[in-house]
């Protein structure tokens, strides 16, 4: 099979916002406790942050990263997580039905992103709380004020405040699953008044409007709609959440999911701008893709009730759920002029890349690669391709093509990096670039992943699924299923 990417330096979609690239920390599982924290760890620094797991993290490169939650936040008493520890109050977590020490919360995490070089992106809860303890919250991480909660910061140690930017006002508040659920209309009023006081105390935040929890609940569409009409003014991104799944073994079909996220994206941002031309506003709402990954097998799981960091949605993760991943990577740069921020949902441990052992060791799942290489390698502009490719029919009946790509123009470096998927389960791909207008590039680097297994994963005691650097030759192939990363310089 044949395929063709025409490419021109001067069309480009837009500057990718390295947040595209972010990622998830809920208390949830082991994510926090024995995931990114662990201070009997043999790697643990004085804080009870385990090194192992934080050099990974640096070595994604991961610009933000979501938390405290996800479903756990509309149920969170913030200040819990504050201060110290000894005079902590053990909680129950009614969001996931286990015990909250609160060893961790916002003091320490904060502390963890900074050692990580990374970025907080904080979410109120708007379950069970409001308007009071947003803006609470808000001073304490934010404020330089000598008032109440700013000095409560100082107190716990924290001269300085944590200078926190982007704040997610809720989560999930459509699900029925999520503690205090609401309707578009209860939700709008209130995300746009916590909106408002918010941005009060502090005008230099982002906000982010909680959308819908997936694209196929009933209210998708009249949800954004009403919030938006509702908070325009007072938000910045609209989320999107979605994970996919192969629970009927059909590789075509699941690897047009990516397509079917390339749809939710563009039809969230017309509803945007639907609401933008009926304000007749200058303003433009982005797009956080805050949670998205593959997630189907533990999804749903019952683990005994009440118990501290269980084992819990530990999915592992496959090759072809890896190819999936590096498809929605692209989708997510290919749609950079809408999508600001994105977190691959999550981080370690649960529904994650990063896997830890307690007291024990660390190894990556196959989805590591693809995100990795994209965090690293696709900073700059995504270019406006235009993709010759055969295609199939996905069994919902969309017409997708065999090669899936995005390409990325990083100027600093003077490199054109090609990140390209052939979804054929039987056969390889000859690929032609028509590189306009960078005329002296030169191919210098392949990278593939590939397994003849679909199903082939790592294990603490086996990395099967890993990237090879290919032979540099006048012919690109892309084997079929594999997932490539082609590194022009120019
Ligand atoms: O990421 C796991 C859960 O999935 C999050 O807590 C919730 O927001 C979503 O439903």
């Amino acid at each position: 099979m044949k395929a063709q990417i025409i490419i021109h330096k001067s069309f480009a979609i837009g500057e990718i916002d390295q947040r595209i690239y972010g990622s998830f920390i809920e208390h949830i599982g082991r994510a926090v406790y024995n995931g990114i924290y662990e201070p009997t760890h043999a790697t643990a620094d004085e804080t009870g942050f385990r090194g192992d797991v934080m050099e990974l993290v640096r070595e994604i490169d991961v610009p933000i990263v979501r938390y405290p939650g996800g479903n756990f936040v509309s149920g969170y008493r913030w200040e819990d997580g504050t201060g110290e520890k000894s005079k902590r109050p053990q909680k129950q977590d009614i969001a996931w039905f286990s015990i909250e020490t609160n060893e961790m919360g916002i003091d320490e995490f904060q502390e963890w992103a900074k050692r990580a070089n990374t970025e907080v992106m904080m979410a109120v809860n708007l379950g069970t709380r409001g308007a009071e303890d947003a803006k609470n919250c808000i001073e304490y991480c934010n404020a330089e004020t000598d008032t109440h909660y700013a000095n409560l910061r100082r107190t716990n140690g924290f001269e300085k405040p944590f200078g926190i930017k982007v704040w997610c006002l809720g989560n999930e508040m459509d699900g029925r699953w999520q503690i205090g659920t609401k309707t578009a209309e209860e939700y709008a009023r209130l995300a746009t008044e916590t909106a408002k006081i918010m941005k009060w105390v502090d005008p230099s935040i982002e906000l982010v409007a909680s959308g819908s929890s997936n694209c196929n609940m009933p209210t998708f569409v009249d949800w954004e709609r009403t919030v938006l009409e509702h908070a325009y003014d007072y938000v910045d991104y609209i989320s999107l959440h979605n994970y996919y799944g192969n629970r009927a073994n059909d590789f075509p079909n699941f690897m047009a999911k990516s397509e079917e996220m390339d749809r939710y994206i563009k039809s969230a941002a017309a509803i945007c701008d639907a609401v933008k031309a009926k304000k007749r506003s200058k303003k433009t709402i982005n797009i956080s893709f805050d949670e998205w990954n593959v997630w189907y097998r533990t999804m749903g799981q019952s683990v005994e009730k009440w118990q501290k960091a269980p084992h819990f949605l530990e999915e592992i993760y496959n090759f072809e759920d890896a190819l999936l991943v590096g498809c929605m990577l692209m989708t997510l740069q290919n749609n950079c002029d809408r999508v600001k921020i994105a977190c691959l949902a999550q981080l370690v441990n649960v529904i994650a890349p990063i896997m830890t052992e307690n007291d024990g060791a660390v190894w990556v799942q196959t989805i590591f690669y693809p995100y990795l290489y994209a965090s690293r390698y696709g900073r700059g502009r995504t270019l406006q391709t235009i993709v010759t490719s055969d295609i199939y029919q996905s069994k919902d009946k969309w017409d997708i093509p065999y090669l899936c790509t995005s390409v990325v123009d990083n100027a600093e470096k003077r490199e054109l990096v090609i990140f390209a998927v052939n979804r054929s389960p039987d056969e390889d791909m000859v690929l032609d670039l028509d590189l306009g207008g960078y005329e002296n590039a030169h191919l210098c680097e392949h990278i593939e992943l590939y397994s003849d297994d679909l199903k082939a994963t790592n294990t603490k005691e086996q990395a099967t699924v890993v990237p090879v650097k290919k032979e540099i030759r006048d012919i690109v192939i892309l084997r079929k299923h594999s997932w490539n990363m082609l590194i022009y310089k120019y």
